[in-house]
């Protein structure tokens, strides 16, 4: 075996060229692999080789370009597009043998390839979309050749990881084996070998158009209004499908030439960069510092629910749906029958859209035991407690939960906002306490906000990011304050919205500012979806907020039709409501408060500069463990938009500087706590330094 780069070497198996990439962790296309590569290839010609095969040690094919090169400086070495030359135009067949993922760069080096065997465990995708960008080596022009015009559009626009058998089916790998990483390597020398006594063609995937000609222009117009509320806001979709647009109606060098001024556009704008920021925040935020990568984790075998209600039932849901069995326990069959019955409506809803098999509703329901008996929790390896959210009833619970667990067991809460110490004292292991904050509906959202209290031990830590990972969530560990991170800063916001109205603002115009900013939805919209009367009790009503005026005037929200706004009984479409706006500013005024204009702009640097303020504040005070731990719960919890990296990314981009002017404005204007500037905020601005790059 000759070494070609730190990362690529090459071997001769009786007269096959293998080169093989070893570039931990995914086998990302840095320089080095590059050059090691196109060195390859031309050291195989030289050789006299009668094949190639390309092939990745470890864990995977290469997985894509490598992200942390995008927009720093590296040595210089061959590009891309030089590998894919030499070897599309080898005189020579190369095949790829491909065992994990071939992703983005990765499957497009594969593309070049005159043919592509894989492992039956291997997936392939283009996911570039998912940070913001279109695949920019050909892959656009290349991948609707191969697998039609629908097909490539559906995978583009999403970035889907597609199984190996359906690759298969598609054409997009030429066979498909069963067995480890050492049958590939030789069924992939066989393959060549055969390549070569059979004489079979040097396939260019760039030659073949049956699949790109004749394509009906409306596809593609359909395929944007079908995709058009879930990319909203999003730039990179709606390029990946116009560079396969370009790819059947144009030459495929034709084509290149719009991937490529398309690709570069992508690349050099606000989006992706927010994009790729936030593909690397995600992955740091399993990272806790004191915490070691080898620390010892709870392997859950039986998991325990307390409370059927909103929370619980989803809860028990994502443990069921990775195969744990869970039992859920509340406080009368009644509440119990009606928590179950949700869940299972869930899962039947799932099946009719055809998101799980007919099948899983019932195995899935199979999992999840009912009671009404704490001590069924004994044989449990964690609990999580989703009962009304009273520090006392919770303190009572975990009480009891402390005479009925089992010696190295998780008792986790999921509260929204109570002090974690002060539950975890209630028992005689606070050392096995933490909370683990689930978000609704807690079955669908991916955010778990985990709480870490003083005396959580590091097994335990370590456990509740690891349970996360396992039933598909993206974690973030924080500390113990009130709301934590994603609730604390919400706070920030709804005090704004709710003094804006007071000011002459209307719910519509707060809502629509914040839903061109690319939330899903403002945050009145949102009272009306969660419902107005959630907390609220007519007996002690005393109008005092224009959340009780609404209620005790039978506005509850969307469930009956009624709320700030109103909602058509058949779409549920919203309209901006006259009456509401009359009350609010009735209410106003009787509390004297002068209505004017509020501008859009105002709404906007209201809305968010505070939650900015309130983020520095948390980094200054150690809640969070970086600036990016809390863009991850924004853009997971609350549906900030990816394509703005999350608040402190979005206020780096905006300018420090430019937002403690500002938030100083505001402050003297108008007053109050959340105004208060957080001096870690003052001193980034000046020293030139980065809220999402911060690390206390
Ligand atoms: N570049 C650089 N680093 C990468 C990377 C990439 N393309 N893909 C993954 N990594 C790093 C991660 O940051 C992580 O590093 P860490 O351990 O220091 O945190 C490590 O590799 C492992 O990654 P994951 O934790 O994500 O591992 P998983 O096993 O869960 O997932 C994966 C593996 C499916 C390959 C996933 O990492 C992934 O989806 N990677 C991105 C794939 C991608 O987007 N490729 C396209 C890149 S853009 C491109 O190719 C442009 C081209 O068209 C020109
Ligand atoms: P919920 O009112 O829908 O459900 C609570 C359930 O707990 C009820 O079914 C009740 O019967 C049951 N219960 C009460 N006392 C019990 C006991 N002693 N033993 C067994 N069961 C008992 O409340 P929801 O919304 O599910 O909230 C639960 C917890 O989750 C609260 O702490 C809340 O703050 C938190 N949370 C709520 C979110 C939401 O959006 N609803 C989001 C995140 C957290």
């Amino acid at each position: 075996m000759a070494e070609l780069t730190q990362s690529v070497s090459i071997d001769n198996e009786s007269g096959v060229a293998v080169i093989t990439v070893d570039n931990p962790p995914v086998n990302a296309l840095s320089w080095h692999v590059r050059q090691g590569i196109f060195d390859g290839l031309n050291q195989a010609s030289a050789d006299g080789a009668q094949a190639v095969v390309l092939i990745c040690a470890g864990r995977t094919f290469i997985a894509g370009a490598d992200i942390s090169e995008f927009g720093g400086s590296v040595p210089e070495s061959a590009s891309l597009a030089d590998v894919q030359g030499v070897m599309e135009n080898a005189a020579v067949p190369v095949i790829a043998a491909i065992h994990g993922t071939a992703l983005g760069g990765g499957l497009e080096v594969a593309l070049a390839a005159h043919y592509r065997v894989g492992l039956a465990s291997s997936k392939y995708g283009l996911p570039e979309v998912n940070i913001g960008l279109l695949p920019g080596a050909g892959g656009t022009q290349r991948l609707p050749r191969l697998i039609g015009v629908p097909k490539a559009l559906e995978a583009m626009t999403s970035g889907r990881h597609m199984p190996a058998a359906e690759a298969a089916s598609d054409g997009l790998i030429d066979e498909m084996i069963d067995g480890d990483w050492a049958t590939l390597r030789t069924a992939a020398i066989a393959f060549a070998e055969r390549a070569v006594a059979d004489g079979l063609p040097l396939m260019k995937v760039r030659d073949r158009n049956d699949k790109v000609d004749g394509v009906d222009p409306q596809i593609f117009a359909d395929f944007r209004e079908k995709i058009a509320r879930k990319t909203r806001g999003f730039l990179a979709p709606e390029y990946n499908i116009r560079c396969i647009e370009a790819a059947a109606s144009l030459p495929f060098h034709e084509g290149l030439k719009v991937e490529a001024e398309l690709f570069r556009e992508l690349m050099t704008g606000p989006q992706s960069a927010a994009q790729r920021y936030y593909f690397f925040a995600e992955r740091a935020a399993n990272k806790i510092p004191d915490i070691a990568k080898d620390t010892p984790t709870i392997d859950v075998h039986k998991a325990g629910v307390l409370g059927a209600g909103t929370m619980g039932g989803g809860i028990a849901m994502n443990f069921a749906n990775v195969g744990i069995p869970v039992t859920i326990v509340e406080v009368n069959d009644e509440a119990l029958e009606r928590g179950l019955g949700i869940v299972r409506k869930n899962y039947e809803r799932s099946a009719s859209r055809g998101s799980i098999p007919a099948e899983a509703v019932d195995e899935r329901m199979a999992l999840i035991t009912g009671s009404t008996d704490k001590h069924d929790f004994a044989d449990c390896d964690i609990v999580i407690e989703a009962v009304f959210e009273d520090m006392e009833l919770k303190k009572t619970i975990f009480a009891e939960l402390d005479q009925i667990c089992k010696p190295g067991a998780i008792m986790a809460s999921n509260t929204s906002a109570l002090d974690v110490n002060e539950i975890a004292s209630a028992t005689t292991r606070p050392e096995w306490v933490i909370g683990m904050h689930f978000f609704s509906p807690a079955n669908v959202m991916k955010l778990l906000e985990n709480v870490r209290g003083d005396k959580s031990n590091d097994t335990v830590v370590a456990s509740t990011m690891a349970i996360g990972k396992q039933i598909g969530k993206v974690c973030a560990m924080v500390g113990v304050c009130r709301g934590f991170v994603g609730n604390r800063m919400l706070a920030m916001r709804g005090a704004e919205a709710e003094k804006m109205l007071m000011e002459g603002a209307t719910p519509a115009q707060i809502d629509s500012v914040l839903y061109e900013f690319g939330f899903p939805m403002g945050p009145f919209s949102m009272s009306d979806l969660a419902g107005l009367d959630i907390g609220w009790k007519a007996e002690k009503s005393t109008s005092s907020t224009i959340r009780e005026v609404m209620c005790e005037s039978g506005r509850r929200g969307q469930k009956n039709g009624r709320g700030y706004y109103t909602y058509d009984p058949e779409t549920r479409a919203a309209t901006p409501d006259p009456d509401v706006e009359q009350t609010i500013r009735d209410f106003a005024e009787a509390r004297g408060h002068e209505q004017r204009e509020v501008t859009d702009q105002e709404i906007l640097e209201r809305l968010l500069y505070p939650m900015v303020n309130e983020g520095a504040k948390i980094l200054e005070e150690g809640i969070a463990i970086r600036g990016s731990d809390i863009d991850v719960v924004w853009v997971n919890g609350y549906g900030w938009p990816m394509y703005r990296g999350g608040p402190m990314h979005w206020a780096d981009a905006v300018g420090l500087g430019e937002i403690v002017d500002k938030i100083k404005g505001y402050d003297n204007r108008l007053g109050g706590a959340h105004w208060k500037l957080s001096p870690l905020l003052e001193r980034l601005a000046t020293d030139g330094g980065s809220l999402a790059g911060h690390q206390p």
